[in-house]
Protein backbone atom coordinates (compact mmCIF):
# COMPACT_ATOMS: atom_id res chain seq x y z
CA UNK A 1 0.00 0.00 0.00
CA UNK A 2 1.34 3.73 -1.01
CA UNK A 3 1.39 5.82 1.57
CA UNK A 4 -1.13 8.70 1.32
CA UNK A 5 -0.42 12.24 3.19
CA UNK A 6 -4.34 13.62 2.04
CA UNK A 7 -7.31 11.27 1.82
CA UNK A 8 -10.36 13.67 0.40
CA UNK A 9 -13.57 11.96 -1.61
CA UNK A 10 -15.26 15.08 -2.49
CA UNK A 11 -17.13 15.52 0.92
CA UNK A 12 -14.25 14.85 3.59
CA UNK A 13 -10.64 15.62 3.77
CA UNK A 14 -8.50 14.10 5.92
CA UNK A 15 -4.38 14.58 6.37
CA UNK A 16 -1.99 12.53 7.92
CA UNK A 17 -0.74 14.47 10.51
CA UNK A 18 3.19 14.33 10.00
CA UNK A 19 4.09 15.63 13.25
CA UNK A 20 3.20 12.50 14.64
CA UNK A 21 5.45 10.72 12.57
CA UNK A 22 6.86 8.23 12.02
CA UNK A 23 6.05 7.63 15.86
CA UNK A 24 2.27 7.49 14.99
CA UNK A 25 -0.13 7.35 11.72
CA UNK A 26 -3.00 9.67 12.48
CA UNK A 27 -5.06 10.99 10.04
CA UNK A 28 -6.65 14.59 10.90
CA UNK A 29 -9.91 16.18 9.51
CA UNK A 30 -9.90 19.28 8.00
CA UNK A 31 -12.84 21.05 7.43
CA UNK A 32 -12.53 24.28 6.05
CA UNK A 33 -9.76 26.81 4.84
CA UNK A 34 -9.72 28.01 8.23
CA UNK A 35 -8.25 24.51 9.34
CA UNK A 36 -6.25 24.33 5.94
CA UNK A 37 -4.09 27.81 6.87
CA UNK A 38 -3.27 26.60 10.31
CA UNK A 39 -2.28 22.62 9.55
CA UNK A 40 0.39 24.25 6.62
CA UNK A 41 1.36 26.84 9.27
CA UNK A 42 1.75 24.26 11.87
CA UNK A 43 3.54 21.99 9.06
CA UNK A 44 0.88 18.65 10.08
CA UNK A 45 1.17 19.09 6.04
CA UNK A 46 4.38 19.92 4.53
CA UNK A 47 6.35 20.37 1.04
CA UNK A 48 5.38 22.18 -1.57
CA UNK A 49 3.05 20.52 -3.87
CA UNK A 50 0.79 19.14 -0.68
CA UNK A 51 0.29 22.65 0.87
CA UNK A 52 -1.15 23.45 -2.55
CA UNK A 53 -3.40 20.91 -2.46
CA UNK A 54 -4.59 20.48 0.70
CA UNK A 55 -5.30 24.75 1.03
CA UNK A 56 -7.30 24.32 -2.14
CA UNK A 57 -9.30 20.79 -1.11
CA UNK A 58 -9.80 22.54 2.70
CA UNK A 59 -11.81 25.49 0.94
CA UNK A 60 -13.42 22.61 -1.43
CA UNK A 61 -14.91 20.99 1.48
CA UNK A 62 -15.83 24.03 3.39
CA UNK A 63 -17.55 24.83 0.27
CA UNK A 64 -19.15 21.55 0.19
CA UNK A 65 -20.57 22.18 3.74
CA UNK A 66 -22.41 25.33 2.79
CA UNK A 67 -24.02 24.00 -0.37
CA UNK A 68 -25.52 21.17 1.65
CA UNK A 69 -26.86 23.36 4.38
CA UNK A 70 -28.35 25.38 1.94
CA UNK A 71 -26.15 28.46 3.36
CA UNK A 72 -24.87 29.26 -0.02
CA UNK A 73 -25.53 32.29 -1.45
CA UNK A 74 -27.67 31.92 -5.03
CA UNK A 75 -25.46 34.86 -6.72
CA UNK A 76 -22.34 33.73 -8.57
CA UNK A 77 -20.58 37.30 -7.64
CA UNK A 78 -21.29 36.87 -4.19
CA UNK A 79 -19.93 33.18 -4.28
CA UNK A 80 -17.06 34.11 -6.01
CA UNK A 81 -16.22 36.96 -3.78
CA UNK A 82 -15.87 34.87 -1.01
CA UNK A 83 -13.93 31.83 -2.52
CA UNK A 84 -11.49 34.82 -3.98
CA UNK A 85 -11.18 36.10 0.20
CA UNK A 86 -10.59 32.41 1.09
CA UNK A 87 -7.72 32.02 -1.39
CA UNK A 88 -6.05 35.09 -0.34
CA UNK A 89 -6.11 34.18 3.25
CA UNK A 90 -5.17 30.85 2.23
CA UNK A 91 -1.56 31.59 0.68
CA UNK A 92 -0.78 33.95 3.97
CA UNK A 93 0.36 30.05 5.62
CA UNK A 94 3.91 29.95 4.28
CA UNK A 95 5.59 32.12 1.88
CA UNK A 96 8.46 30.35 0.07
CA UNK A 97 6.43 27.60 -1.93
CA UNK A 98 5.34 29.14 -5.23
CA UNK A 99 2.69 26.01 -5.49
CA UNK A 100 0.31 27.32 -3.22
CA UNK A 101 0.06 31.07 -4.52
CA UNK A 102 0.03 29.56 -8.29
CA UNK A 103 -2.85 27.03 -7.28
CA UNK A 104 -4.36 30.38 -5.78
CA UNK A 105 -4.25 32.50 -8.48
CA UNK A 106 -5.38 29.34 -10.70
CA UNK A 107 -8.93 28.88 -8.82
CA UNK A 108 -9.28 32.31 -8.42
CA UNK A 109 -9.45 32.99 -12.32
CA UNK A 110 -11.20 29.33 -13.16
CA UNK A 111 -14.38 30.70 -10.59
CA UNK A 112 -14.12 34.14 -12.57
CA UNK A 113 -14.00 32.62 -15.27
CA UNK A 114 -17.33 30.66 -14.97
CA UNK A 115 -18.87 33.34 -13.29
CA UNK A 116 -18.84 35.65 -16.18
CA UNK A 117 -20.91 33.70 -17.66
CA UNK A 118 -24.84 34.67 -18.26
CA UNK A 119 -26.40 31.10 -16.92
CA UNK A 120 -23.39 30.99 -13.70
CA UNK A 121 -25.51 31.00 -10.03
CA UNK A 122 -23.71 30.09 -7.07
CA UNK A 123 -23.67 26.36 -7.15
CA UNK A 124 -22.31 26.42 -10.52
CA UNK A 125 -18.87 28.25 -9.46
CA UNK A 126 -18.67 25.60 -6.78
CA UNK A 127 -18.95 23.04 -9.34
CA UNK A 128 -16.22 24.16 -11.12
CA UNK A 129 -14.34 24.74 -8.05
CA UNK A 130 -14.75 21.50 -7.48
CA UNK A 131 -13.71 19.56 -10.32
CA UNK A 132 -10.54 21.84 -10.40
CA UNK A 133 -9.86 20.76 -7.27
CA UNK A 134 -10.58 16.80 -8.48
CA UNK A 135 -8.11 17.88 -11.22
CA UNK A 136 -5.08 19.27 -9.38
CA UNK A 137 -5.45 16.79 -7.20
CA UNK A 138 -5.37 13.27 -9.85
CA UNK A 139 -2.67 15.42 -12.02
CA UNK A 140 0.15 15.80 -9.61
CA UNK A 141 -0.10 12.38 -8.95
CA UNK A 142 1.14 11.27 -12.75
CA UNK A 143 3.20 14.19 -12.88
CA UNK A 144 5.02 13.19 -10.02
CA UNK A 145 5.42 9.68 -12.36
CA UNK A 146 6.30 11.49 -15.14
CA UNK A 147 8.81 13.32 -13.05
CA UNK A 148 10.13 9.80 -11.88
CA UNK A 149 10.79 8.28 -15.11
CA UNK A 150 12.42 11.11 -16.80
CA UNK A 151 14.91 11.55 -13.76
CA UNK A 152 16.00 8.31 -13.95
CA UNK A 153 16.19 7.61 -17.33
CA UNK A 154 18.44 11.46 -17.34
CA UNK A 155 20.52 9.73 -14.07
CA UNK A 156 21.12 6.21 -16.20
CA UNK A 157 22.15 8.02 -19.13
CA UNK A 158 24.49 9.96 -17.36
CA UNK A 159 25.67 6.72 -15.46
CA UNK A 160 26.01 4.51 -18.07
CA UNK A 161 28.66 6.75 -19.70
CA UNK A 162 30.75 6.12 -16.90
CA UNK A 163 30.40 2.37 -17.17
CA UNK A 164 27.57 2.18 -14.14
CA UNK A 165 23.82 0.62 -14.30
CA UNK A 166 23.15 1.03 -10.68
CA UNK A 167 23.58 4.27 -9.19
CA UNK A 168 23.76 5.68 -5.87
CA UNK A 169 21.83 8.60 -4.63
CA UNK A 170 21.36 11.27 -1.55
CA UNK A 171 18.74 13.25 -1.27
CA UNK A 172 17.28 15.76 1.13
CA UNK A 173 14.42 16.76 3.03
CA UNK A 174 11.29 14.81 1.85
CA UNK A 175 9.52 15.40 -1.31
CA UNK A 176 7.84 12.05 -1.22
CA UNK A 177 4.19 10.74 -0.96
CA UNK A 178 4.13 12.79 1.79
CA UNK A 179 5.02 16.29 0.34
CA UNK A 180 2.14 15.11 -3.07
CA UNK A 181 -0.60 13.78 -3.89
CA UNK A 182 1.48 10.67 -4.19
CA UNK A 183 4.55 8.97 -5.39
CA UNK A 184 6.69 12.07 -5.18
CA UNK A 185 9.07 14.43 -6.70
CA UNK A 186 13.13 13.69 -5.99
CA UNK A 187 11.84 10.35 -3.96
CA UNK A 188 9.57 9.33 -6.94
CA UNK A 189 13.23 9.49 -9.37
CA UNK A 190 14.53 7.35 -6.31
CA UNK A 191 11.07 4.95 -6.65
CA UNK A 192 11.76 5.14 -10.49
CA UNK A 193 15.51 4.02 -10.14
CA UNK A 194 14.41 1.35 -7.29
CA UNK A 195 11.50 0.11 -9.69
CA UNK A 196 14.17 -0.44 -13.03
CA UNK A 197 16.37 -2.17 -10.77
CA UNK A 198 19.27 0.28 -11.07
CA UNK A 199 19.47 1.84 -7.60
CA UNK A 200 22.20 0.62 -5.55
CA UNK A 201 21.13 2.55 -2.18
CA UNK A 202 19.86 5.72 -1.54
CA UNK A 203 20.99 8.00 1.22
CA UNK A 204 18.66 10.29 2.99
CA UNK A 205 19.67 13.79 4.94
CA UNK A 206 18.56 13.84 8.72
CA UNK A 207 17.77 17.70 7.49
CA UNK A 208 18.23 19.74 10.59
CA UNK A 209 16.08 21.41 12.15
CA UNK A 210 13.00 19.86 11.55
CA UNK A 211 14.19 16.52 10.63
CA UNK A 212 12.10 15.85 7.42
CA UNK A 213 14.30 12.91 6.37
CA UNK A 214 15.06 11.18 9.43
CA UNK A 215 11.65 11.12 9.97
CA UNK A 216 9.52 11.13 6.96
CA UNK A 217 12.31 10.63 3.97
CA UNK A 218 13.30 7.95 5.93
CA UNK A 219 9.80 6.42 7.06
CA UNK A 220 8.64 6.27 3.66
CA UNK A 221 11.98 4.53 2.63
CA UNK A 222 11.86 2.08 5.15
CA UNK A 223 8.18 1.31 4.26
CA UNK A 224 8.96 0.88 0.04
CA UNK A 225 11.09 -1.42 1.07
CA UNK A 226 14.43 0.94 -0.94
CA UNK A 227 17.49 0.19 0.36
CA UNK A 228 18.58 3.11 1.98
CA UNK A 229 20.98 4.64 4.96
CA UNK A 230 20.69 7.92 6.87
CA UNK A 231 23.15 10.45 7.38
CA UNK A 232 23.55 13.78 9.45
CA UNK A 233 23.51 16.76 7.40
CA UNK A 234 27.18 17.40 8.21
CA UNK A 235 28.15 13.76 7.00
CA UNK A 236 27.25 14.57 3.48
CA UNK A 237 31.06 16.31 2.41
CA UNK A 238 32.68 12.53 3.99
CA UNK A 239 29.79 10.55 1.95
CA UNK A 240 30.81 12.05 -1.06
CA UNK A 241 34.45 11.90 -0.50
CA UNK A 242 34.31 8.25 0.11
CA UNK A 243 34.71 5.94 -2.89
CA UNK A 244 32.56 2.92 -1.20
CA UNK A 245 29.34 5.22 -1.21
CA UNK A 246 30.18 6.22 -4.86
CA UNK A 247 27.29 8.43 -5.04
CA UNK A 248 26.18 9.48 -8.34
CA UNK A 249 23.77 11.99 -8.45
CA UNK A 250 21.98 14.24 -5.83
CA UNK A 251 18.59 14.89 -6.39
CA UNK A 252 15.67 17.76 -4.42
CA UNK A 253 12.81 19.05 -4.71
CA UNK A 254 11.84 22.95 -4.82
CA UNK A 255 10.01 25.37 -3.38
CA UNK A 256 10.24 27.81 -6.08
CA UNK A 257 12.51 27.80 -8.99
CA UNK A 258 13.36 31.11 -10.42
CA UNK A 259 13.08 32.34 -14.54
CA UNK A 260 16.94 32.01 -14.66
CA UNK A 261 16.80 28.19 -12.50
CA UNK A 262 18.19 29.84 -9.22
CA UNK A 263 16.36 27.29 -6.53
CA UNK A 264 14.75 28.15 -3.30
CA UNK A 265 14.66 24.49 -1.52
CA UNK A 266 14.89 23.55 1.95
CA UNK A 267 18.22 24.96 4.01
CA UNK A 268 20.86 22.46 3.78
CA UNK A 269 20.13 22.35 -0.19
CA UNK A 270 22.83 25.21 -1.36
CA UNK A 271 25.38 23.47 1.16
CA UNK A 272 24.49 20.47 -1.00
CA UNK A 273 24.58 21.57 -4.44
CA UNK A 274 28.23 23.55 -3.47
CA UNK A 275 29.74 19.89 -2.63
CA UNK A 276 28.33 18.31 -5.55
CA UNK A 277 30.56 20.79 -7.78
CA UNK A 278 33.38 19.43 -5.78
CA UNK A 279 33.16 16.15 -5.89
CA UNK A 280 31.99 16.06 -9.88
CA UNK A 281 28.49 15.20 -8.58
CA UNK A 282 25.09 15.38 -10.44
CA UNK A 283 23.28 17.97 -8.76
CA UNK A 284 19.01 17.40 -9.54
CA UNK A 285 15.79 19.30 -8.78
CA UNK A 286 13.24 17.44 -9.28
CA UNK A 287 9.88 19.69 -9.44
CA UNK A 288 6.37 19.93 -11.16
CA UNK A 289 5.94 22.74 -13.46
CA UNK A 290 3.87 24.57 -11.15
CA UNK A 291 6.89 25.28 -8.86
CA UNK A 292 8.33 27.03 -11.45
CA UNK A 293 7.99 30.91 -11.00
CA UNK A 294 8.82 32.58 -14.16
CA UNK A 295 7.56 35.78 -12.80
CA UNK A 296 10.54 35.57 -10.31
CA UNK A 297 13.34 36.66 -12.21
CA UNK A 298 15.75 35.73 -9.86
CA UNK A 299 16.56 33.81 -6.40
CA UNK A 300 17.33 37.23 -4.62
CA UNK A 301 13.64 38.16 -5.20
CA UNK A 302 12.38 34.88 -3.67
CA UNK A 303 11.14 35.73 0.01
CA UNK A 304 12.33 33.09 2.58
CA UNK A 305 10.41 32.04 5.15
CA UNK A 306 11.84 32.22 9.07
CA UNK A 307 10.84 29.72 11.49
CA UNK A 308 10.70 29.85 15.72
CA UNK A 309 14.12 29.64 17.14
CA UNK A 310 12.30 26.71 19.36
CA UNK A 311 12.63 24.45 16.46
CA UNK A 312 16.60 24.84 16.71
CA UNK A 313 16.79 24.89 20.19
CA UNK A 314 14.94 21.85 20.58
CA UNK A 315 14.14 18.86 19.66
CA UNK A 316 11.00 16.41 20.46
CA UNK A 317 10.40 12.88 20.51
CA UNK A 318 7.21 10.37 21.72
CA UNK A 319 7.08 10.55 25.57
CA UNK A 320 4.49 7.29 25.51
CA UNK A 321 1.09 6.61 23.71
CA UNK A 322 -2.07 6.97 26.15
CA UNK A 323 -5.13 4.41 26.06
CA UNK A 324 -6.48 6.70 23.32
CA UNK A 325 -3.71 5.85 21.06
CA UNK A 326 -3.24 9.59 20.58
CA UNK A 327 0.93 10.36 21.30
CA UNK A 328 2.34 12.74 23.69
CA UNK A 329 5.27 14.35 22.54
CA UNK A 330 8.31 15.35 24.76
CA UNK A 331 10.09 18.81 24.30
CA UNK A 332 13.71 18.66 25.24
CA UNK A 333 16.06 21.54 25.22
CA UNK A 334 19.49 20.88 23.34
CA UNK A 335 20.67 24.84 22.90
CA UNK A 336 22.31 26.76 25.92
CA UNK A 337 19.50 28.95 27.29
CA UNK A 338 19.92 32.87 26.07
CA UNK A 339 21.67 31.98 22.59
CA UNK A 340 20.20 34.41 19.90
CA UNK A 341 18.86 32.00 16.90
CA UNK A 342 18.88 32.23 13.25
CA UNK A 343 16.32 29.66 11.62
CA UNK A 344 15.60 30.30 7.76
CA UNK A 345 13.27 27.38 6.95
CA UNK A 346 15.07 27.65 2.88
CA UNK A 347 18.17 28.43 0.90
CA UNK A 348 18.87 29.58 -2.55
CA UNK A 349 21.04 27.31 -4.74
CA UNK A 350 22.36 29.58 -7.81
CA UNK A 351 21.34 27.83 -11.04
CA UNK A 352 25.39 27.90 -11.86
CA UNK A 353 25.17 24.66 -9.34
CA UNK A 354 22.36 23.01 -10.71
CA UNK A 355 23.02 20.44 -13.61
CA UNK A 356 19.56 19.63 -14.64
CA UNK A 357 16.12 20.66 -13.61
CA UNK A 358 13.40 17.65 -13.72
CA UNK A 359 9.82 18.33 -14.64
CA UNK A 360 6.57 16.13 -15.64
CA UNK A 361 7.62 17.53 -19.48
CA UNK A 362 11.72 16.14 -19.07
CA UNK A 363 15.11 17.44 -17.83
CA UNK A 364 15.89 20.98 -18.68
CA UNK A 365 19.86 21.50 -18.66
CA UNK A 366 21.35 24.85 -18.59
CA UNK A 367 21.73 27.07 -21.90
CA UNK A 368 24.81 28.12 -23.35
CA UNK A 369 24.54 31.28 -21.16
CA UNK A 370 24.92 29.30 -18.27
CA UNK A 371 20.91 29.79 -17.28
CA UNK A 372 17.67 27.57 -17.53
CA UNK A 373 15.02 28.79 -19.93
CA UNK A 374 11.76 27.05 -19.45
CA UNK A 375 9.29 28.89 -21.81
CA UNK A 376 9.25 25.63 -23.82
CA UNK A 377 7.96 23.71 -21.20
CA UNK A 378 4.78 25.89 -20.69
CA UNK A 379 4.63 26.20 -25.12
CA UNK A 380 1.15 25.05 -25.51
CA UNK A 381 0.21 24.09 -21.98
CA UNK A 382 -3.46 23.11 -21.70
CA UNK A 383 -2.46 23.73 -17.81
CA UNK A 384 0.46 25.62 -16.74
O1 LIG B 1 9.46 23.10 5.15
P1 LIG B 1 8.99 21.98 4.26
O2 LIG B 1 9.07 20.64 4.90
O3 LIG B 1 7.63 22.27 3.66
O4 LIG B 1 10.03 21.98 3.07
C1 LIG B 1 9.88 21.05 2.04
C2 LIG B 1 10.94 21.14 0.99
O5 LIG B 1 11.82 21.96 1.03
C3 LIG B 1 10.79 20.21 -0.17
O6 LIG B 1 12.03 19.85 -0.67
C4 LIG B 1 9.98 20.91 -1.29
O7 LIG B 1 8.82 21.48 -0.77
C5 LIG B 1 9.63 19.96 -2.37
S1 LIG B 1 8.43 18.76 -1.88
C6 LIG B 1 8.06 17.83 -3.24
Amino acid sequence: MSLQAIRYDGKQLLIIDQLQLPYLEEYVAIHSAKDGWQAIKDMRVRGAPAIAIVAILSLAVELRTLLDSEKLSTSSQEVTSFITERLHYLVTSRPTAVNLADAARKFEAVVNEHAAKVDSTGPSVLEAYFQEAERMLANDLSDNQSIGAHGSKWILDQALLQGKTIVNVLTHCNTGSLATSGYGTALGVIRSLHSKNALGRAYCTETRPYNQGARLTAFELVHDKIPATLITDSMASALLADPKANVSAIIVGADRVAANGDTANKIGTYALAVLAKYHGVKFLVAAPRTTIDRATKTGAEIIIEERPASEVTTIKGPLQKSAARSLQMETIRVAAPGIDVWNPAFDITPAVLIDGVITEKGVVEKGSDGFFHFDSLFEGASRS
